[in-house]
């Protein structure tokens, strides 16, 4: 199937803005965008499957977990059978409930019979246990990361980062929740057990075998330089299953979303005016609740929201939508309300508090330009002009330091800093005075700059900064920083 510009466009929500001002992308039109696979497997009709809740991981004694990394199949599409790579034999992998300040350890096994890099989205971790691309865990072979957890509670996620081929290996199942609690989040009265739901939401293509094709390059880099804007799916999974339907009570939930697709967009809304109010973000609680109409999510972005469903009776449904999808795509799940429940949580007017980093105490402002542009292969996605080259430092942050980070764009990017948090100071010109909130993720669009401010703190060492648009990220749109 071929999709026409527009409609690539508006899948994510782009729409006019780009057709007037193409920008300076090197790599022309359609190319430059994500594109659709099409699904040749039947597909189920919107809600017919039970929502999967990802069992929470068992430690084999306390602090430590280990992981079976091994191919297994699922029943994803009724009646079809999908070769799935896993942690522990599911998708999404199991979720780790660990606690903040205790060392957490996985074990990684390797069973897969190809390289993997395990990285923990979103941690505070020393550099050898950050999962640099070039740290391989060979077939064969196990590997322990140590997370410190010197952080604060947030919805975290583990996902492999193997050099050139994080697209394809997350593409075939390898990610999962790792959720940080602390003392303060617990104190307060959200809610909490049954009513604490992680959903991880991430679009697939099927073959009318049931497998997940990836359109893979054979010998080099992960993609097809024909999909290397991106590859969409046009399922819709929400932990791992299509359009799935979650039955709820009439009362509160805590909803921890996550974009875990490749490289699509997503602009949730609840139907039936239903309310969303968000209280946390990529790196923890706001400082106050925010009530919205909706939340756009680029790759590997995360909100945490509560939404209410004492207002509706049993039978009544809420869908979660994408209001930057079309079709199908603007499907995601649904609710039903098929009993009452009693409910003393709510949610506080204030949740938090947070340190807002001052641009006046940066040590250093620097710039980085995400476009596309010339690699060793032909086209790609460069980084200030460059291609990613692991031995190469392209930035030198002092420990502790302050820094402003200018990110320019050509297409949209998702830029993602591992390490530290940061706060988003301006975008396009202007600046942000809402209350701070801690991010790791943020989308710069279609020629944009973005300013962040962070602080560089807990460890010394190398780690990277790229594009979460995996296909980009696998086209070299990385760069290296080292903490000195
Ligand atoms: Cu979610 Cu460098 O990764
Ligand atoms: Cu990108």
């Amino acid at each position: 199937m071929t999709m026409s510009r527009r409609q690539a466009l508006s899948l994510l929500g782009l729409g006019a803005a780009l057709v007037a001002a193409p920008g300076c992308s090197l790599i022309p039109g359609r190319a430059a965008q994500p594109r659709l696979l099409t699904s040749t497997a039947a597909l189920p009709g919107p809600f017919t499957v039970p929502l999967p809740i990802p069992k929470v991981a068992e430690p084999i004694r306390p602090g430590h977990y280990e992981f079976e990394q091994r191919e297994t199949r699922m029943e994803i599409l009724t009646g079809l059978s999908t070769p799935v790579w896993t942690y522990g034999g599911q998708f999404p992998g199991p979720t780790v409930r660990a606690r903040s300040g205790e060392a957490t350890t996985v074990r990684v096994i390797n069973r897969l019979g190809v390289p993997t890099v395990l990285h923990l989205h979103g941690g505070h971790t020393p550099p050898e246990h950050d999962g640099f691309p070039t740290d391989l865990v060979q077939p064969g072979t196990a590997r322990d990361y140590r997370f410190p957890l010197r952080q604060r509670a947030a919805t975290l996620w583990y996902h492999d980062h193997r050099m050139d081929r994080t697209g394809l290996q997350v593409w075939r199942g390898l990610a999962g929740f790792f959720l940080v609690e602390d003392a303060e989040e617990a104190a307060l009265p959200l809610p909490e057990g049954d009513r604490d739901i992680p959903l991880m939401i991430c679009d697939r293509s099927f073959a009318e075998d049931g497998s997940m094709p990836y359109p893979a390059h054979p010998d080099r880099m992960g993609v097809l330089e024909a999909y290397m804007g991106g590859v969409l799916g046009d399922v819709i999974l929400v932990n791992g299953a299509p359009w799935p339907e979650l039955k709820v009570a009439g009362a509160r939930y805590r909803l921890r979303l996550l974009n875990a697709s490749n490289a699509r967009v997503y602009e949730l809304s609840l139907s039936n005016n239903a309310r969303i109010v968000q209280i946390g973000s990529d790196g923890g609680l706001l400082t106050a609740p925010r009530p919205v109409d909706k939340i756009r999510l680029a790759p590997s972005e995360r909100a945490d929201v509560v939404v209410d469903f004492s207002g509706h009776r049993p039978g009544d449904h809420i869908e979660l939508r994408n209001l930057a999808g079309e079709g199908r795509q603007a499907q995601i799940m649904r609710f039903t309300v098929d009993r009452d429940e009693p409910d003393d949580s709510r949610v506080p007017a204030t949740l938090s508090r947070i340190e807002r980093l001052d641009p006046r105490q940066a040590a250093v402002t620097r710039e980085f330009r995400f476009t596309s542009g010339k690699t060793h292969h032909g086209t790609g996605w460069l980084i200030n002009g460059k291609p990613f080259d692991p031995n190469r430092i392209d930035a030198r942050p002092r420990l502790g330091d302050i820094e402003i980070w200018r990110i320019s764009s050509d297409v949209t990017h998702p830029f993602h800093l591992h390490l530290v948090p940061f706060q988003v100071l301006s975008v396009g010109g202007e600046p942000v005075t809402a209350t701070p909130e801690w991010k790791d993720t943020v989308e710069v669009r279609d020629n944009q700059v973005v300013e962040i401010i962070t602080r560089f703190t807990g460890y010394r060492g190398r780690y990277v900064l790229h594009c979460h648009n995996l296909e980009h990220e696998d086209m070299v749109m990385m760069a290296t920083f080292e903490v000195v």
